[in-house]
């Protein structure tokens, strides 16, 4: 047999516009468009090796063999993938550069990278950036937009094939810089998937999907324009408006730890000061601060000096995913 390996370097992602409540939870469908930014620094490495000797795939992450229910969705992610290339049993080795399962996006570089990985495999060529991107997708809803590089847009669509996430600007377009400050590393109590689901029939869904599209296009006009201001007064407003459906939904998806709160006044206060620096969350406790290159250095040293010792993961605008040479099997 040919050797059926191949390993992929995808970074993780922030969302600019959030993608909080599904359409179809099997199929992954978003009720709306997103926007975020690839990460350069939260990144994971992906091997998968098929091998006809295996009677089951085995799963290790970070070094660890998983057996529970994380192996079962990287298990039916290949299945999705072998369906239509070779029904073969793989070893998958996945590594990350930052804690998974904290509200760090560490589905959205893992499926990343395991959809290119699991392809590459086979050695037949890769399918284009549209098809990976949607195929990604199945895996994980926000893995879709970090196929592509830089500033993304998520495509809601209407069917399987036409949601799928494309590149607006390149990583060189703007010296935009996240700071993911890790106040917490404790996995989260209510998943993604099932928050989804969750916020889809909040009250307050509709009246946010109404003002979503415009939000969108003032966004990427203020990623055009370079403009930090705009683009985080937006930003920081639509982080609080996702996490107010979210602590308002039934059951109620509380994600905010006490240092949290604490960043979120802090940036405030540096504004005030006058720092250019806003704030994003995820669906987790780890604030992420978006400040112009110039200003990271006093950004890190703010940080240190409200949460000593704490780890912060500096980030630019990332790349899409990659294939590299350098198998972790
Ligand atoms: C809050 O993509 O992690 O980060 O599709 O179930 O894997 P699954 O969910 P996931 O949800 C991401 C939610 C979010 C917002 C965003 O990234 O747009």
């Amino acid at each position: 047999m040919a050797e059926w390996r191949a390993t992929a370097r995808a970074g993780a992602n922030i969302a600019l516009i959030k993608y909080w409540g599904t359409r179809d939870a099997d199929l992954n469908l978003p009720l709306n468009d997103s926007l975020s930014m690839t990460l350069s620094d939260a990144v994971t490495v992906t091997t998968v090796a098929y091998d006809e000797d295996l009677a089951a795939d085995e799963v290790y992450l970070d070094g660890e063999r998983v057996l529970d229910d994380r192996a079962d969705r990287v298990s039916r992610h290949l299945d999705r993938v072998r369906t239509d290339y070779y029904r073969v049993h793989a070893r998958v080795a996945s590594v990350n550069s930052f804690p998974g399962g904290t509200g760090l996006a560490s589905s959205a570089s893992g499926f990343a990278a395991l959809t290119v990985a699991s392809i590459a495999a086979f050695d037949e060529g890769l399918p284009d950036e549209h098809e990976l991107s949607a195929r990604a997708r199945r895996g994980s809803g926000s893995a879709a937009r970090s196929i592509a590089g830089g500033f993304v847009h998520w495509h809601a669509g209407a069917t399987d094939e036409d949601s799928y996430a494309e590149s607006v600007f390149p990583p060189d377009w703007w010296d935009l810089r996240d700071l993911c400050v890790l106040v917490s590393t404790s996995p989260k109590e209510i998943s993604s998937a099932r928050g989804h689901r969750i916020a889809a029939v909040h009250p307050f869904m509709g009246a946010r999907q109404r003002q979503l599209p415009g939000r969108l296009t003032a966004v990427q006009g203020a990623l055009a324009e370079r403009d930090l201001d705009t683009l985080g007064t937006l930003v920081e407003a639509e982080a609080l408006e996702m996490h107010g459906i979210m602590l308002s939904s039934t059951p109620s998806c509380f994600y905010l730890l006490p240092a949290t709160v604490a960043v979120m006044h802090a940036v405030r206060r540096w504004r005030e000061d006058g720092l250019g620096v806003y704030l994003t969350l995820d669906a987790g406790p780890n604030p992420h601060l978006l400040c112009r290159g110039r200003d990271e250095a006093r950004v890190l040293e703010a940080i240190e000096a409200l949460l000593p010792g704490t780890r912060v993961i500096a980030n630019q605008p990332g790349q899409g995913v990659t294939l590299v040479q350098e198998h972790l099997l």
